[in-house]
């Protein structure tokens, strides 16, 4: 068993069950409980894409993007730190008690060589050949770091380049990036480093091999002990007070799968936590890619039994590596819908954000300490599009509504801390509908010093309100909107006890737009991300426990939060 899993006779237990149309399966009193860490709901962003969420701090600041031969100045103008990312953090902070912990890396922190001459953040070259998506060739300056100075109360991670893109710069880069990071994070907006991302892919990447075929796990080992100790070297000279152990270590090995060419439990057993400085075991996780055959909203997302295989895998690899390294935890440090930056009309619906709740409540429950969330500049995937581009406007998306539910559904972790049950929902043979075969409903109850306190419902039926989910709103679909209802035991219970009920409401599995939490839009054209409650949704609803049970009815394609604890 690991630290952050605990196996409790509950004071208040739960069982749980579709009263309509589907039949219900069950769940016994004693359940296993996830804790999740402070900041649960955490980002990773882009290296390449970091400048444009997060602004910057000088007068005038350009990155370009070179695609092709055309020249994109992705940001003439960013006098100001980015006001709407931050309003959009904030809106987090507010609800879980933590800003999100920003993990700066992916595939462009492994191509960014420093040029301390370089007068702006980031000069990137785009190669559609390797991606569409971002920049394969990467210099950046010394103003690419003050990006880490626009959002108060933050702390980051900063990836550093390992993979080296081929540059005869790279060992001169970590070094020079050592000192420049040190000095701009300190030890108060650092959450531990990061070298390399994704090296279990070196030596087999689609945007180019960085490493010989034959790159094993104890050669990876070699050079992650020789480089995180040049790094310490750095420090112990430029930021000597970020050596401690509460402010020097690492996420490691942030390797992209359980299966690839490096296998995690190998890199342990070959001594990468040698220094004791693994501070957590980070992992990366997709549910499939955006160009992978037979992806679909309903089959891939919206398909709670895949989400469970999906994050199962990591629990099984983790646990062969916990069992040596006792009070290690597991985050991901990286993850998203579907790899390649995510599918348009999949990845960025509001399907997208259901199953954005679905995967973080699964990984909160079996011990997953905090979920990094992915997202670049014009990625599909992403919770927000930061600065209008030629590919895309700035505003906030549906997974972005999908980190609000979650937050609001763990609470703030700082003065409450939570423990999570994942609830057996299933079909056990009762009456279901045709509709309903492979689909299953998805539930999670909260417990705050062992007492249900919050249950989160997700309707996972895919609803499309506009025909054939082709987007267009003056095309109607003429099928209407099922509900469903959903009855939880709640044992200790006294009836008429009353809980809130909030919902994540939009019009549909295919809406990108029109998506409210409990009233509130965080839309970017109404406040710049500040919550607004709207008029013209209801809320303040409650329902009240009769007979040991409590009751909710679920429109298909929404999810709800049974607050116990705000009445
Ligand atoms: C349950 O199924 C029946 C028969 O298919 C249908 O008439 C009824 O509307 C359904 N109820 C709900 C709540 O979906
Ligand atoms: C940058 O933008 C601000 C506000 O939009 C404007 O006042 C300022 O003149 C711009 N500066 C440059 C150098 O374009
Ligand atoms: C930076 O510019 C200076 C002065 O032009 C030059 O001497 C130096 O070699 C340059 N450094 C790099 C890394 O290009
Ligand atoms: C940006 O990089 C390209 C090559 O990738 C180079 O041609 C161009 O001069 C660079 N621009 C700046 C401002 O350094
Ligand atoms: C783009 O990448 C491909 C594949 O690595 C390479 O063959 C090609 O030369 C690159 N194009 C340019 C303009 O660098
Ligand atoms: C890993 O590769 C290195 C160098 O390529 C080699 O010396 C070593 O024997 C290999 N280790 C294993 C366990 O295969
Ligand atoms: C710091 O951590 C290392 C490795 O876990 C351990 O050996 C060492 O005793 C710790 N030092 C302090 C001062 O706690
Ligand atoms: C959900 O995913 C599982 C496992 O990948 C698959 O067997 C099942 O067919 C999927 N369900 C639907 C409705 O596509
Ligand atoms: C399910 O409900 C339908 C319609 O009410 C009924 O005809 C059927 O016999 C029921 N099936 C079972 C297994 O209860
Ligand atoms: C919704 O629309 C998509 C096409 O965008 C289609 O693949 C899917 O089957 C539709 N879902 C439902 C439940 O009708
Ligand atoms: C959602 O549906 C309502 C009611 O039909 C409509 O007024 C509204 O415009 C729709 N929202 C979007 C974003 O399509
Ligand atoms: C509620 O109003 C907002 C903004 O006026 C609109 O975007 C949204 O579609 C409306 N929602 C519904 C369900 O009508």
């Amino acid at each position: 068993m690991t630290p952050f899993l605990f196996l409790l006779a509950l004071s208040s237990s739960v069982t749980a069950k579709i009263v309509s149309n589907v039949s219900y399966a069950s769940i016994s009193a004693d359940i296993v409980l996830g804790q999740p860490l402070d900041g649960f709901v955490s980002f990773s962003i882009e290296f390449a894409s970091f400048p444009d969420f997060a602004g910057k701090l000088c007068p005038i600041y350009d990155v370009i993007l070179i695609i092709g031969r055309t020249t994109h100045k992705v940001v003439g103008n960013a006098s100001n730190p980015n006001k709407f990312s931050n309003n959009l953090l904030n809106n987090l902070g507010y609800l879980i008690g933590t800003k999100p912990y920003i993990r700066v890396g992916g595939n462009t922190q492994d191509y960014a060589i420093y040029n301390p001459n370089l007068t702006i953040a980031l000069n990137g070259t785009v190669n559609a050949t390797r991606s569409p998506d971002y920049p394969t060739t990467i210099e950046i300056g010394p103003s690419y770091f003050e990006s880490y100075s626009t959002w108060p109360n933050v702390k980051f991670t900063h990836g550093f380049n390992m993979g080296g893109n081929h540059d005869s710069r790279q060992w001169a880069t970590l070094l020079e990036t050592a000192a420049i990071a040190c000095k701009t994070l300190g030890k108060d907006k650092l959450n531990w480093w990061e070298y390399g991302n994704e090296p279990d892919l070196f030596a087999t990447s689609a945007q180019g091999p960085v490493r010989p075929s034959n790159y094993n796990e104890s050669d990876y080992v070699s050079e992650w002990l020789a480089a995180t100790r040049a790094i310490k070297g750095v420090l112990a000279e430029t930021c000597p007070d970020m050596l401690s152990n509460e402010t020097y270590g690492y996420l490691a090995p942030s390797f992209a799968g359980v299966s690839n060419h490096l296998k995690a439990a190998r890199t342990w057993a070959d001594g990468l936590d040698t220094d004791g400085t693994v501070r957590f075991f980070s992992s990366h996780n997709y549910i499939s890619g955006a160009t992978s055959p037979g992806v679909t909203l309903q089959g891939t997302l919206m398909n709670h039994t895949r989400t469970r295989s999906s994050v199962d895998a990591h629990v099984s690899e983790f646990a062969a590596i916990a069992a040596a390294a006792p009070g290690l935890v597991q985050i991901l440090g990286e993850t998203n819908s579907l790899y390649n930056q995510g599918k348009p009309g999949l990845s960025n619906s509001f399907g997208a954000a259901l199953w954005g709740i679905d995967f973080n409540l699964y990984c909160a429950s079996v011990g997953i300490g905090r979920v990094h969330m992915h997202m670049g500049t014009n990625y599909r995937y992403a919770s927000w599009q930061p600065i209008t581009t030629d590919l895309a406007i700035v505003g906030t998306k549906a997974p972005y509504y999908g980190n609000v539910a979650v937050a609001a559904f763990l609470g703030n972790l700082r003065i409450e801390p939570v423990r999570v049950a994942h609830l057996e929902l299933g079909h056990s043979g009762g009456n279901g509908t045709e509709t309903d075969v492979g689909v299953k409903d998805s539930a999670y109850a909260a417990y705050v010093d062992n007492a249900l306190t919050r249950i989160m419902v997700i309707n996972m039926r895919a609803y499309n309100y506009t025909l054939d989910g082709a987007g267009d709103l003056d095309t109607r679909n003429p099928a209407s909107r099922k509900t469903r209802t959903y009855n939880f035991g709640v044992e200790g219970f006294e009836d008429g006890r009353e809980a809130v009920v909030r919902r994540l409401y939009a019009n549909g599995s295919d809406a990108i737009t029109g998506i409210t939490w409990d009233g509130v839009s965080y839309n970017y054209e109404l406040e710049l991300g500040k919550p607004v409650r709207l008029t013209n949704v209801t809320t303040g609803e409650k329902v009240s426990v009769r007979d040991g049970a409590i009751e909710v009815a679920v429109p298909d394609s929404q999810a709800v939060v049974l607050d116990f604890s705000a009445v």
